[in-house]
């Protein structure tokens, strides 16, 4: 079997001794697993002056990880810049939000060629390569341009919006082209598939865009929800939450998540159902990203504020109906949360896929499951039939989700989370990498 180059801006960190933490590590786990595999990326470090062209090789969990260091010019221009506030936004048709500066689109393109020119040293002709999302669109042009001829295929892990939105791109044209090297171009839904295709179509490109939509490790996931039961942590929440039902949310604190609408849907809930009042608490774990990129230091503002008025607003002496946090929790512990709650809220503007959604229904107790309220925007909708979908950028449509979702019988949610976990079973991310693979290598 030809050796595995896996190319991703973020390579994973390590958990314990060999095991790979996050979620691009854990869905390539099994390609992982069967074959030699070397991880081309950044290695999260920005180094004053120059940095090295030469890859810094070190070997973990089965994986051999090459990685470079950025300059801080390169790491404003490309990772802060055309990355996250020009592409992230555009992507996921928040246009108001994206900010173009021709020189961070010139350093975007210059990263990845620089990556290109450290991976080329260390790729043989045999080799199969899979390059992995928006910051590494160029990268298998680049690579081509070196001579490779190997097969290489490109993942978007994001939204791709329609072609009235991607036209705003200046110098648009350009990025579509590069995708022409890749030999298969994988999106997480047929919707965002034909989105990138018409635009190949409009820029007169014979490329073609597939779906693989992407999963979890069910199983696994739904072992560590059950092994948490008991732990210390487990028993923290449940001691404070004194009985009370729980709603949950986890989200990177990104403004594609939709997170003020949800606070200001909990409001609506406590406002216009006061029945739920001190029977709910809703916890939101939103671990800070992009820090460095302005939208996300406003979006951070905003909750902190919106947080305050909510629990000066419903707070009683002994009750705290929204908890905020921005630090991270473990996946086991995260696990356990899902389980324990009665309600998994997950609300983004636009996402590729939700992966939190997935583990919400993976952790729950088949016998006394909890209800999913998901948006219609995030791309696990389409297969969530028992989920209850919402609009996110209504707060009120929020509310009524969550007293539904609160007050639904326990036969009622058995049912619709049968169909969900058939759903997430259906579609894991063994599969997922498995299909992408065959297809690149056949
Ligand atoms: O899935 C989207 C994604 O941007 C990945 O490409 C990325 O690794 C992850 O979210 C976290 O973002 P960042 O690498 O900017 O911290």
């Amino acid at each position: 079997m030809a050796r595995l180059i896996i190319v991703s801006n973020r390579v994973p960190a390590l958990r314990g001794k060999a095991q790979l933490a996050g979620g691009l590590a854990v869905a390539l786990k099994d390609a992982i697993a069967t074959r030699d595999t070397l991880w081309f990326g950044w290695s999260g470090k920005e180094v004053k002056g120059a940095a090295s062209e030469k890859p810094r090789l070190r070997h973990a969990g089965g994986v051999t990880f090459a990685t470079i260091d950025l300059t801080q010019d390169q790491y404003r221009g490309f990772y802060v810049g055309f990355s996250n506030t020009m592409l992230w936004p555009l992507l996921h048709g928040r246009v108001g939000q994206a900010v173009f500066h021709r020189n961070e689109l010139a350093m975007y393109n210059e990263v990845n060629a620089l990556y290109a020119r450290a991976a080329a040293e260390l790729i043989k002709p045999s080799d199969t390569v899979w390059v992995h999302d928006y910051q590494m669109i160029p990268f298998g042009q680049e690579l081509r341009e070196l001579g490779a001829k190997n097969r290489m295929g490109f993942f978007l892990h994001i939204p791709f919006p329609p072609p009235f939105l991607f036209d705003t791109l200046p110098q648009g044209n350009a990025l579509l082209r590069s995708f022409v090297s890749y030999d298969v171009i994988g999106l997480q839904t047929q919707d965002d598939a034909d989105n990138l295709n018409q635009c190949f179509a409009r820029a007169g490109l014979k490329a073609k865009a597939e779906a693989f939509p992407i999963g979890i490790d069910p199983e696994n996931f739904a072992q560590a929800a059950q092994r948490a039961e008991g732990t210390d942590d487990q028993t923290r929440l449940e001691e404070s939450l004194s009985g009370r039902a729980l709603i949950l949310g986890v989200d990177r604190l990104d403004y594609t998540k939709g997170l003020p609408e949800r606070f200001r849907g909990f409001a609506q809930l406590l406002k216009r159902y006061p029945e739920h009042c001190n029977k709910v608490t809703f916890l939101q774990i939103a671990p800070l990203s992009r820090a460095d990129v302005a939208q996300y230091r406003t979006l951070k503002r905003e909750l902190d504020t919106l947080a305050g008025r909510i629990n000066g607003e419903f707070a009683q002496f002994d009750y705290m109906p929204l908890r905020y946090m921005n630090t991270a929790i473990p996946r086991d512990t995260l696990a356990g949360f899902h389980r324990r709650a009665q309600v998994g809220l997950v609300t983004p503007l636009r996402d590729g896929m939700n992966l939190v959604a997935k583990e919400y229904v993976a952790a729950q107790d088949p016998e006394h499951p909890g209800a999913l309220v998901l948006s219609r925007f995030a791309g696990a909708a389409s297969a969530m039939q028992g989920a209850i979908l919402v609009n996110p950028f209504d707060p009120d449509e929020i509310a009524d989700a969550l007293d539904l979702a609160l007050r639904m019988s326990e036969q009622d949610r058995r049912a619709r989370w049968r169909t969900m976990d058939q759903a997430v079973r259906a579609s894991t991310a063994a599969i997922w990498a498995k299909s992408f693979l065959k297809r690149l290598e056949s």
